[in-house]
């Protein structure tokens, strides 16, 4: 089977995103709370999203520009005041999620519109999502414009909440089906977290040994 080649210096920037969120999948999605100046909470979800770095540790987040170029309720909000908590989106929530990506005011509170419980940040002044089954409290690490239409935000993780029956304190081990998290795939299309399997890693010399009896079939 041959393989379309695909210049990204020929493709529109439509095509080229078609070609990433089709392709790059699933991704994680980040489901941001933040707070307006004036104390307006605001959410919307955003899968182009991921952990970067442990130590320190840092999150990331893809955000587009609204056509005009403005910029969304979540850029807005974390540039005035410098936090923003991501929630996981559990399959629980899926539809509560996608209620908050609806283009509402900045004046609209939005986990108000959803049905969703803002509970205070402890170490920032944001509130989390008290319906998700995870929340990391972030303060905003470092915003790069990389273009007018997209800006990458980085924060720095403060405090993690965590729902009891999915993390165990002595080991640090999570339990991916008590989590039950979704992930975003192209178009509507989302992903369970429930379906997967194990693999371990093998070393380099299992590798070679693998090789050589192959060679040798
Ligand atoms: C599952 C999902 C993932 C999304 N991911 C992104 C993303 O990575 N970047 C982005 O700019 N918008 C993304 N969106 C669209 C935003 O959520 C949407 O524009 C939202 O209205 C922005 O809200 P805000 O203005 O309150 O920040 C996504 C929407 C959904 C449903």
């Amino acid at each position: 089977m041959t393989h379309h080649a695909l210049d990204f210096s020929q493709l529109s920037p439509r095509e080229a995103y078609k070609v990433m969120i089709g392709t790059i999948v699933p991704r994680p999605i980040a489901w941001v709370t933040t707070v307006s100046p004036d104390g307006v909470v605001n959410a919307a979800p955003y899968s182009f999203f991921n952990c970067l770095s442990a130590d320190p540790p840092i999150l990331a987040l893809g955000v587009e520009n609204k056509p005009d170029r403005a910029f969304k309720d979540t850029t807005e909000n974390i540039r005035q005041t410098e936090v923003f908590t991501v929630n996981i989106v559990d399959h629980a929530n899926v539809e509560a999620m996608a209620a908050t990506a609806a283009a509402f005011p900045p004046e609209v509170d939005e986990l108000q519109m959803a049905g969703l419980t803002a509970v205070p940040g402890v170490t920032i002044d944001c509130p989390r999502i008290a319906e998700a089954p995870v929340s990391f409290e972030c303060r905003r690490y470092l915003g790069l414009q990389v273009s007018s239409a997209r800006e990458i935000v980085l924060g720095t993780i403060t405090m993690a909440h965590v729902r009891e029956d999915i993390i165990d304190l002595e080991t640090y081990y999570s339990d991916h089906l008590a989590l039950d998290a979704i992930g975003r795939m192209g178009g509507n299309g989302y992903a369970y977290s429930r379906d997967c399997f194990d693999h371990a890693s093998p070393s380099a010399e299992e590798v070679m040994a693998r090789r050589a009896a192959r060679a040798a079939e």
